[in-house]
């Protein structure tokens, strides 16, 4: 009975930003600053606390996100996939908030769900997160 009620009211964390605002997405390396439609750049100059919180120009910001992305591409992952099943992962997680606008970034998303993550990669990521362990509070 405790189980039963244990899991009735079992409580789980929803994960808010997990592409930190689309920084971990990649776009925003993208020749002339990526997509004129992406939400920093739509917003720029609007958006303060997002863009001082995620801002690419900070240089522990940038080495942190270039470092990720690589970790993405080592194991040929999209960033977006590596981004939302790491927060997947965790087992306190039950959803995440994320942002789409085109049908291939919520198919991004979708696929990410079915991403297992090898323990060499979350090693790696580890690594990162010693190195940068908190680049935007
Ligand atoms: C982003 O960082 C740069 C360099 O540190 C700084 O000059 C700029 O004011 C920051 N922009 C925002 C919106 O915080």
């Amino acid at each position: 009975m405790f189980v039963g009620l244990f899991n009735l009211f079992r409580i789980a964390l929803l994960a808010y930003s997990p592409l930190a605002m689309g920084i971990l997405s990649g776009k925003y390396f993208l020749p002339d600053g990526g997509p004129g439609d992406a939400r920093l750049n739509i917003f720029r100059g609007r958006y303060s606390e997002g863009e001082s919180r995620y801002n690419l120009s900070n240089k522990i910001i940038k080495a942190a996100t270039v470092e990720y992305l690589d970790i993405a591409n080592k194991f040929g992952l999209h960033p977006v996939s590596l981004a939302i099943a790491f927060v997947l992962r965790h087992p306190l997680v039950g959803s995440v908030i994320f942002g789409a606008t085109k049908s291939w970034q919520l198919q991004e998303i979708l696929d990410a769900c079915k991403v297992n993550l090898a323990p060499e990669l979350i090693e790696e990521i580890n690594k990162v997160h010693s190195k940068y362990p908190n680049p935007c509070p």
